[in-house]
């Protein structure tokens, strides 16, 4: 128990991991020998991109909005893996409204992906690690969980969410399973051309004065995942201090 956790050979499952943070996260976890599964919803091209980079890491597809598809998705891998050691709840999804405007629709969009799926992602994933004998899981949540954004009031409220469902998640699944979350800043990929205007004010308010890579929040993702289950129901952000500011 006082070990750290090495995850050389272990089955790490991370979701929504074709692009962007959580391909980042999956490269430096088979970087580190991990056996990553790699999951996508609709990018197949990436995901399969990915898996190649990965070391031809197994690709699984899941529409994580139904509990059906997430409870389909970790009996395929209990049956392709025979395990499972880790996971990485990263994929999300983000909106902007008027918090006067949202519909229910909109509402639910959020919720679905980025807090009742991460809930019944860790059921199971913890219903297969523990039948591995322990392990580790990760919630990918945000700074917008930590800070309130008006536009994103939505999604900030799913993303607290995580951060709670992390603290009492640890306490359930002690001793056998940490869950520890990482609350990632401004991670620009260049995709959009509106992007470098919208950043713009987060980046001169960030005490480093920068945005993040999607290596820096794989790096927290492996802390977590190494460290021993005496770290467990915490939160790392990881905002060049944004949080802070
Ligand atoms: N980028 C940032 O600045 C930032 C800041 C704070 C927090 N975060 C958090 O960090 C994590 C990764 O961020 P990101 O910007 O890399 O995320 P992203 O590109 O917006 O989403 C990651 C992946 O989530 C998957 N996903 C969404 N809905 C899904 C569904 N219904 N079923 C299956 N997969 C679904 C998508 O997979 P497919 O493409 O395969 O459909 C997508 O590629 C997220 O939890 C995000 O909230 C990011």
């Amino acid at each position: 128990m006082s070990k750290p956790f090495d995850i050389a050979g272990k089955v790490v499952l991370v979701t929504g991991s074709a692009k962007r943070i959580g391909r980042g996260i999956a490269l430096r976890l088979a970087a580190e020998g991990a056996r990553v599964l790699i999951h996508y919803g609709s990018s197949e091209q990436e995901a399969k991109k990915t898996a190649a980079e990965c070391g031809n890491a197994p690709v699984y597809r899941a529409n994580l909005e139904s509990v059906t598809e997430i409870e389909r998705l970790f009996a395929e891998i209990e049956s392709r893996e025979g395990r499972l050691d880790a996971l990485v709840n990263n994929a999300a999804r983000f909106t902007g409204f008027d918090p006067m405007e949202i519909k229910e629709a909109d509402w639910d969009f959020i919720h679905s992906v980025n807090l009742k799926a991460v809930f019944f992602c860790c059921q199971q994933g913890a219903r297969l690690i523990r039948k591995s004998g322990g392990g580790r899981i990760v919630n990918i949540s945000s700074l917008g969980g930590i800070r309130p954004w008006a536009d994103h009031a939505h999604y900030c409220a799913s993303k607290a969410g995580v951060i709670m469902l992390t603290r009492a998640l640890a306490k359930a699944f002690a001793p056998e399973i940490t869950v520890n979350s990482v609350a990632p800043g401004v991670i620009p990929f260049g995709e959009d051309q509106t992007e470098p205007t919208r950043i713009a004010p987060l980046i001169r308010a960030t005490p480093a004065q920068r945005a993040g890579t999607a290596d820096e929040i794989a790096g927290a993702v492996l802390y977590f995942l190494t460290a021993t289950n005496f770290v467990t129901g915490q939160l790392l952000a990881v905002d060049g201090g944004l949080s802070q500011a």
